[in-house]
């Protein structure tokens, strides 16, 4: 099992073979769900004491279990956020793989998290945060909001002599539901703030609310820099206002939408997130990049050390390293996480990146603009980003769930219905450049 043989050759050409052939296929499969039954007839048990060798699991991997799992990366897998990586850096993935690196502190990982860090330094400086400003990668933007409000939690402990019975986070009614299990974990609750007609918190609105509480009990708000269902950005310039006038920690939710960061043409939506204390953006959602990668930058790194070092008899010596990423957010062992998407922004610059995210934008004004010329449907909400969600015209739930179901069983689209309200709707969120119009077209055929 240790050791590399000749076996183990002819398995790694297998491998390199399989990613490649995967690489190549254009368009990928879209595949779908099988039961446990059928997986079970297919598969059948797999650990054994002797096990069934490399190239039998392998061959079962390509044949069987790869099929039964959605592609992400599909130009019509238009459902919850999609992903679409860049060859480069799914190649690199493989590496981190092979490196054997370590990323949770200088000592063991800095060549990787000196790469690492220049990516989060491209995020940082697109957000107009200060040269200081510096993060991690952590797995994903759940866990990336929770590290970023217990951070925010533990500056307001030790910047306000007395606490509350409870502590309070402020978000809109559209913010994601990681906030809801950030809130479960920490054991703190949410003020909700009604979002405006558009779907975003305003400044105002946030105003309003806290100006109605007695309790001194805020110390976060959470703003949303792209909301996953409609893909709306919040009044981040409005509400980071607020949040200096009350001494407020502001973390901006751009888990899918700061990625827009990046788009010239549509920059000028997230003014005011330079104000910002923290925030988050996915790699993983529309940054290009394999799963999973989440991008979390702190204003002032020194406040997240504080609250996420860990300390143990046989951690000291990690500690006062250049830059130890386990510092930075709820984890502590990690792989290098943003190697990949480091790589592909390394070799193909990021002008490219740039390019790439308005090719979506446009496909996704190309939808908006198809939506509006069909007489079978409206879109629900004026698009900002990537995301439209519209309603066919006189469907009921169970139209839309069959309708669904039909493009996926076909191998054609994977599209779910969303909620607009009590509503059921349809939603596009278009993360890949290799979506075009023409898919957009086919899919909306299908609702006529
Ligand atoms: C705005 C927003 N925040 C947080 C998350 C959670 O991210 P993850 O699935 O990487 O935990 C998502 C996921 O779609 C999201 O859209």
């Amino acid at each position: 099992m240790h050791g590399f043989s000749e076996e183990n050759e002819r398995l790694a050409q297998q491998i390199l073979d399989y990613a490649l052939d995967r690489m190549k296929l254009d368009p990928v499969p879209l595949d779908g769900p099988k039961t446990y039954d059928e997986l079970w007839q297919a598969v059948g048990e797999t650990i054994t004491a002797s096990g069934i060798g490399g190239e039998r699991a392998l061959q079962l991997f390509d044949d069987v279990l790869s099929r039964a799992c959605i592609s992400v990366d599909h130009p019509r897998n238009l459902s919850f956020i999609p992903a679409a990586p860049t060859e480069e850096s799914t190649l690199f993935d493989l590496v981190v793989g092979a490196s054997s690196v370590y990323g949770g502190s200088w000592l063991e990982g800095s060549g990787a998290v000196f790469a690492e860090n220049q990516a989060l330094r491209w995020l940082s400086d697109l957000a107009g945060f200060p040269s200081e400003a510096g993060g991690v990668f952590a797995q994903g933007g759940t866990l990336g909001n929770l590290s970023a409000l217990v951070t925010a939690r533990h500056a307001a402990n030790e910047r306000r002599g007395s606490r509350p019975q409870r502590w309070v986070v402020a978000c809109s009614a559209d913010a994601h539901s990681s906030v809801e299990h950030a809130a479960r974990v920490m054991d703190i609750d949410i003020l909700r703030v009604p979002s405006d007609e558009l779907g975003r918190l305003t400044g105002a609105d946030l105003e309003a609310a806290l100006v109605g509480r007695d309790a001194d009990d805020v110390f976060a708000v959470l703003a949303t820099g792209g909301t996953t269902n409609y893909g709306v950005v919040d009044d981040l310039a409005g509400i980071a206002q607020v949040c200096r006038d009350r001494q407020l920690w502001m973390h901006v939710d751009g888990a899918y939408g700061l990625a827009g960061l990046a788009a010239p043409s549509v920059r000028a939506l997230f003014a005011g997130i330079e104000h910002a204390d923290s925030f988050i953006v996915d790699p993983h959602k529309w940054l290009f990049a394999p799963f999973d990668a989440c991008a979390l930058v702190y204003r002032d790194p020194e406040l997240a050390r504080a609250t996420h070092t860990q300390h143990a008899g046989y951690l000291e010596a990690l500690v006062g390293g250049e830059w130890n990423p386990s510092d930075y957010a709820v984890h502590l062992s990690r792989r290098a996480r943003g190697l990949p998407f480091w790589f592909s922004l390394a070799a193909n610059g990021t002008a490219a990146y740039e390019t790439a995210v308005e090719q979506t934008l446009t496909v996704a004004g190309q939808a908006e603009d198809l939506i509006a010329a069909l007489p079978f449907v409206e879109l629900v909400r004026p698009r900002q980003l990537s995301v439209l969600v519209f309603r066919r015209i006189g469907w009921t739930p169970q139209e839309y769930q069959d309708w669904s179901e039909s493009l996926l069983k076909a191998h054609f689209a994977f599209v779910m219905p969303s909620r607009h309200g009590e509503e059921t709707v349809a939603r596009f969120a278009i993360v890949n450049p290799r979506t075009s119009r023409e898919d957009i077209a086919a899919i909306l055929e299908t609702m006529a």
